[in-house]
């Protein structure tokens, strides 16, 4: 196995055609990596471009510059016979609605089968009795096995899916999102298995979220996202005392400002992430505090203030 990280990203951009004809940056200049077993936790409002990156790395959309590897071997542009062939099989999505996953009439069990025959990982016969150690893993009874989709709570759902994810034991898990629709209390259930799953079997994960609080609470870094541009980046739990951008502080007040109506969503005054990403300087200086006139001339450079930090942006420089 490669001492690579699992994923770096590099300079990855992502353009969209615009409302008038004008292309606008859903994701700029964004680069990252994530080492064997460690999680990194993308944070950042409706918008801001998480997903699209999810969709660069799964060749669901082609990126527009920029470099993509997975255990160290560039997949940016490989064709989809090979992406199938090679690539697929190693990074693992799961999304926010479960039931989309499923086909209505297939059983849990077929469903948890199917994974590993289709991925020639073992035959029909061995991977029953995977099936079982696989709901095991989850915390699901093994009666499960024989509903249908429709028969099992979204938790319980969200267990088979991620089950299912891991059971063709992927380089990379991404989760899009995957605990947002459930309930708190199943929320945190879920959460604390993805946590020892990731202790138990060394998984590496891409944890996308909204909550600031919960996403930080389970990752050991967080990158955080503005209008398509990574504004810092740094361990989680150095995330309170060091956040250095301007955006992560108020996002971290909204946090603690909300906390206590149970309210923790990132939720800032109401405008268009896609002007912000097409403004020729700092995307936030228009928000920002302690934005100077040069902040919204060119792109600030990424400032690094430590092994593991980094932040783009001037006023830092
Ligand atoms: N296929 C597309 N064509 C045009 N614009 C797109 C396309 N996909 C995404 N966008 C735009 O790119 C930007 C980023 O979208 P993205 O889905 O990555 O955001 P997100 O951070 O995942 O948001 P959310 O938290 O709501 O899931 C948005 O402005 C979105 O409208
Ligand atoms: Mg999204």
């Amino acid at each position: 196995m490669s001492n690579a990280p699992v994923l770096e990203i590099r300079h990855l951009s992502k353009a969209f055609p615009g409302k008038n004809g004008e292309d606008f940056y859903a994701v700029r200049d964004v680069s990252f990596a994530i080492e064997r077993g460690d999680s990194l936790g993308l944070v950042g409002e409706s918008g801001c471009g998480k997903s699209t990156i999810a969709r660069m790395i799964t060749k669901l959309t082609e990126p527009t510059e920029g470099e993509i590897l997975l255990d160290g071997a560039d997949i940016t542009h490989i064709p989809q016979r090979r992406w199938k062939a090679e690539v697929f099989r190693k990074v693992q999505m799961v999304f926010q609605d479960p039931y989309g996953v499923f086909s209505p009439r297939m059983p849990i069990g077929t469903f948890l089968e199917e994974g590993l025959v289709f991925h020639g990982i073992m035959g029909r016969r061995e991977a029953r009795a995977e099936a079982r150690r696989l709901m095991d893993l989850v915390e699901l009874p093994s009666d499960l096995l024989d509903r249908l989709p429709h028969q099992l709570s979204g938790g319980q759902q969200q267990r088979v899916v991620i089950a299912r994810a891991i059971s063709i034991k992927p380089s990379l898990l991404i989760l899009d999102e995957a605990t947002s629709a459930l309930d708190v209390s199943v929320q945190e259930g879920v959460l604390r298995l993805l946590m020892d799953l990731q202790k138990e079997l060394h998984l590496t994960y891409l944890f996308i979220g909204h909550d600031l609080a919960v996403v930080r609470s389970i990752t050991d870094r967080i990158a955080v996202m503005y209008a398509g541009h990574l504004v810092e980046a740094l361990e989680s739990e150095d995330l309170a005392n060091q956040a250095a951008h301007p955006y992560t502080e108020k996002l971290l007040g909204s946090v603690f400002s909300l906390d206590d109506k149970g309210k923790k969503d990132i939720e800032l005054e109401s405008f268009s992430l896609a002007d912000a990403s097409r403004s020729a300087g700092c995307p936030f200086a228009h928000r920002c505090g302690r934005a100077v006139a040069a902040c919204g001339q060119a792109i600030p450079p990424d400032v690094r203030l430590g092994p593991n930090h980094v932040a783009r942006c001037g006023r830092l420089r």
